[in-house]
């Protein structure tokens, strides 16, 4: 079965307020497009069409008017509203009906990956067909995070959250692939003592049975966060950067579109002239004449 993805968008954003008190945190801008993006992008490098955009209820339309039912990109997008921000771990309860038995790629909509060498990653991860894959990212500070402990099978020993010695240098970053039985699974998940459904108790119970292992990102990767003012704006500047150097975009679907073939000639030549006027369609057209 045909692996489906998860955008997780909700949220409340706090940490950004007074910024996301009146749009969501996943619409703001990094650089040069939406947060949203980016996710989305990660996703679509994984060979994923079927995606599930979860929001606020609030923030839905907003979304809608952004992305509309992924057409224009060959992708089929789906939207399920997420009435109040219970934990990551609701997502699968929420997408249980979306998934309808198919592993899923989930991701967060405020996390941010780039890295040569992430779509084979992400192959290697959508071959595992039992169990579940996540990717940790190695950090300076992992007592921050919370980290994997791996052993010699290259399966997660443990997950410890915040580690005042930390097992490894690995820390769990926001991207999840789990087999079919993940929402099942999620329905044990019980909340926790901040009322949440924790990811953490949902991947605990793959690694209780031995299933779940972990993808290494490793040097030459960024995985950035952009959940406070001075992350939001490193991470456009990070954007901006490479982007100007290597004259190549991050985190265009239009651009992934057309490179996997979901998107023939025409129907990218339609996306570069509805962004003519901005620098993001200048590139599109660029690739056009390639
Ligand atoms: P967080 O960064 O934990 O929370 P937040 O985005 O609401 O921000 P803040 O801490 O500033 O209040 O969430 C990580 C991602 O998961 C983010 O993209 C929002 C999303 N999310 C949901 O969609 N639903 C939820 O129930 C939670 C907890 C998070």
């Amino acid at each position: 079965m045909n692996r489906k993805g998860i955008i997780l968008a909700g949220g409340t954003g706090s940490r950004l307020w007074p910024i996301t008190m009146g749009v969501s945190k996943q619409l703001l801008p990094i650089y040069d497009k939406p947060m949203i993006y980016y996710p989305l992008s990660v996703l679509m490098l994984g060979g994923i069409r079927e995606i599930a955009v979860i929001t606020t209820p609030e923030d839905q339309s907003q979304f809608q008017r952004l992305m509309g039912d992924g057409s224009q990109w060959g992708l089929r997008l789906s939207w399920i509203v997420q009435p109040s921000p219970d934990g990551l771990a609701q997502a699968y309860l929420l997408a249980e009906d979306f998934l309808d038995g198919a592993p899923s790629a989930m991701v967060l909509g405020d996390n941010i990956f780039f890295g040569h060498g992430l779509p084979e990653a992400l192959a290697a991860a959508d071959a595992q067909t039992t169990g579940g894959t996540v990717f940790g990212y190695r950090v300076a500070d992992p007592e921050r995070y919370g980290v994997v402990a791996i052993d010699a099978g290259g399966n997660v020993s443990a997950i410890v959250e915040k580690p005042e010695v930390p097992p490894s240098n690995y820390a769990v970053t926001g991207l999840y692939f789990l087999d079919g039985r993940a929402p099942e699974l999620a329905a044990r998940v019980t909340p926790s003592a901040r009322g949440e459904l924790e990811i953490a108790d949902l991947l605990e119970i793959y690694r209780a049975e031995g299933t779940l292992k972990v993808e290494r990102m490793g040097r030459g990767y960024a995985w950035l966060d952009t959940g406070t003012q001075a992350s939001l704006l490193e991470a456009g500047n990070f954007v901006r950067t490479l982007e100007e150097r290597q004259g190549l975009q991050v985190g265009s679907p239009d651009e992934i579109a057309f490179r996997q073939g979901w998107l023939d000639r025409d129907g990218f030549a339609a996306r570069a002239k509805l962004f003519a006027k901005s620098a993001y369609g200048v590139y599109l057209a660029g690739i056009l004449r390639e």
